[in-house]
């Protein structure tokens, strides 16, 4: 059994987790949008990684007996003016979601639940990663972006993108 502090936590997770699914498909729909498909796989796949995480928690919940609920995920609503605009506000949602682990972890280890502690391990490395991945492309653009042949190869770069289903589902 989860304490039901860490249980509510972590089923919140879950509905940040789609949240962010729901973000960067709005990222994507922006990109559709200039013509920059690279960009806009790039969100997508991002999005299909988000709901992994969702269904991972989702999963660790009902293997600790916790009914999983569904409350409704807030509409993406941010506004873009230039293209590095939605890798800038990825990049702030991210440190935003390591923020929100570091929380739950914090509270599993006051109530030295060294269970949720170790299932917790695989986000704190994951954050790590996507921090990474979305400042990556901030700088890629910064680097890139002004110049519209490098803006191509940067499209191109980002179409090449392919969604992997996490390890995490497979165990
Ligand atoms: Fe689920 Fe992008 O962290």
């Amino acid at each position: 059994m989860l304490n039901q502090n860490i249980a509510d936590m972590l089923n919140d997770q879950v509905n940040k987790e789609l949240y962010s699914a729901y973000l960067y498909l709005d990222f994507a729909n922006y990109y559709a949008d200039e013509g920059l498909d690279g960009f806009q796989n790039w969100y997508e796949v991002q999005a299909k990684e988000e709901r992994d995480h969702a269904m991972i928690i989702r999963r660790y919940l009902q293997d600790n007996g916790v009914r999983v609920t569904f409350p409704a995920i807030a509409e993406p609503d941010k506004a873009f003016h230039a293209h590095i605009d939605p890798l800038k506000a990825g990049l702030e949602h991210e440190q935003y979601v390591t923020s929100l682990i570091s929380d739950i972890y914090s509270a599993a280890f006051d109530a030295k639940d060294f269970k949720t502690m170790q299932f917790l391990d695989w986000f704190v490395k994951e954050q790590v990663e996507e921090e990474k991945n979305a400042d990556d492309l901030i700088k890629k653009m910064e680097l890139f972006g002004s110049d519209p042949k490098g803006l191509y190869m940067l499209n191109q770069e980002l179409l090449a993108r392919v969604y992997t289903p996490s390890t995490m589902l497979a165990e």
